[in-house]
C-alpha cells in the first residue's frame, strides 16, 4: 500500500485504539500480577492501604491491587483507556474507581490520602511543557498521605547512543506495527506505521520527553518527594523494550 496518512498521536483517541493491542498485549496484562507483588515488598502496605494509579491505562496495575485486596482508584486522560479498564472491572465485580482526565488538571477537592502512587510503564513526558511534568508531580505528592510512597517507571535516555535509529516491528492479528525511535536531548521522537490489509498505511508521530536518572531526582525533590531507591536496571520490571530507570520516593 502506497497511500498514508500522517497524524500526529498526541493525545487522540484514535492513535490509542490502534494501539491498543500492541502496546498493552497479553504478556504485558499478564506481568501486572507479578509487578504489583514486587511493589508490595518493597512498600509498607497494609489491608486498608489506598493506592492511586496516575496514568493507569487499561488499569493493567489498578486490576491487580484491587485483586490483592486494596482500594484502588486509577486515573488516565483517554477516555478509551478508561472505558475498557471500567467495563473489565465492572466484569469482574471489582470495586476499582477510574475518573477519566488529566491528573494535574483534577479538581482540588479530589480524593487525598493515598499510601502509594504508581505511574508505571512511562506514563511522564507527554505534554509539551516541562512544567506539565511538575505539575503532575505535585499533584501526586498533594494527594498522597504523609511517608506515603510513589513509584515511577519512566524509559532512560541513556539507553539511546547519538544518532541511534531504533526500529522494531510486530504483528498482531494480521496488522503490522512499525516503530522507530529517535532521541534527540532527552526527547524521544517516536514514528509508528500501521499497516492493514486494503487499507491506506497510518503513520503516527509523537514526541514524549525523556528524564535523566539524575533530572527526575532533582525534580522529584523539588516537588517534596525524598528518593529512596533508583535502579537503572530494574529488579521489578520485565525487561521489554528499551531500558528502564525506576524511582522509589516517599512523600516527605
Ligand atoms: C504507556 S501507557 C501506560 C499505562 C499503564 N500505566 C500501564 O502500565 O499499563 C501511558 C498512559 O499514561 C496516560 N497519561 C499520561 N499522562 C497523563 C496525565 N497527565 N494524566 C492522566 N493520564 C496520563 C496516557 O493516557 C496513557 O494511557
Amino acid at each position: 500500500m502506497t497511500d498514508s496518512l500522517t497524524i500526529a498521536a498526541c493525545s487522540r483517541r484514535r492513535f490509542w485504539e490502534d494501539v491498543r493491542n500492541l502496546i498493552f498485549d497479553l504478556d504485558r496484562i499478564e506481568n501486572a500480577p507479578k509487578e504489583c507483588e514486587e511493589i508490595d515488598k518493597i512498600v509498607d502496605l497494609t489491608p486498608s492501604s489506598r493506592i492511586l494509579d496516575v496514568g493507569c491505562g487499561v488499569g493493567r496495575h489498578s486490576i491487580a491491587f484491587a485483586q490483592m485486596g486494596y482500594e484502588v482508584v486509577g486515573v488516565d486522560m483517554i477516555s478509551y483507556h478508561i472505558e475498557e479498564a471500567r467495563n473489565v472491572t465492572r466484569r469482574m465485580g471489582l470495586p476499582v474507581s477510574f475518573i477519566h482526565g488529566d491528573i494535574a488538571d483534577l479538581p482540588v477537592k479530589e480524593d487525598v490520602g493515598f499510601d502509594l502512587a504508581c505511574n508505571l510503564y512511562r506514563s511522564l513526558g507527554y505534554e509539551d511543557a516541562l512544567e506539565h511534568d511538575y505539575k503532575v508531580l505535585r499533584k501526586i505528592h498533594s494527594m498522597l498521605s504523609g511517608g506515603g510512597w510513589l513509584i515511577l517507571e519512566l524509559i532512560d535516555p541513556d539507553d539511546f547512543y547519538g544518532n541511534e535509529v531504533r526500529t522494531s516491528e510486530a504483528v498482531v492479528s494480521g496488522t503490522v506495527f512499525k516503530e522507530k525511535i529517535t532521541v534527540d536531548t532527552c526527547v524521544e521522537n517516536y514514528e509508528l506505521t500501521i499497516t492493514k490489509v486494503d487499507e491506506p498505511d497510518i503513520i503516527y508521530t509523537a514526541t514524549h520527553r525523556l528524564f535523566s536518572w539524575q533530572k527526575i531526582r532533582e525534580m522529584l525533590e523539588h516537588c517534596g518527594f525524598s528518593v529512596e531507591r533508583l535502579e537503572r536496571q530494574s529488579l521489578i520490571f520485565k525487561p521489554k523494550g528499551s531500558r528502564k530507570i525506576v524511582v522509589i520516593a516517599t512523600k516527605t
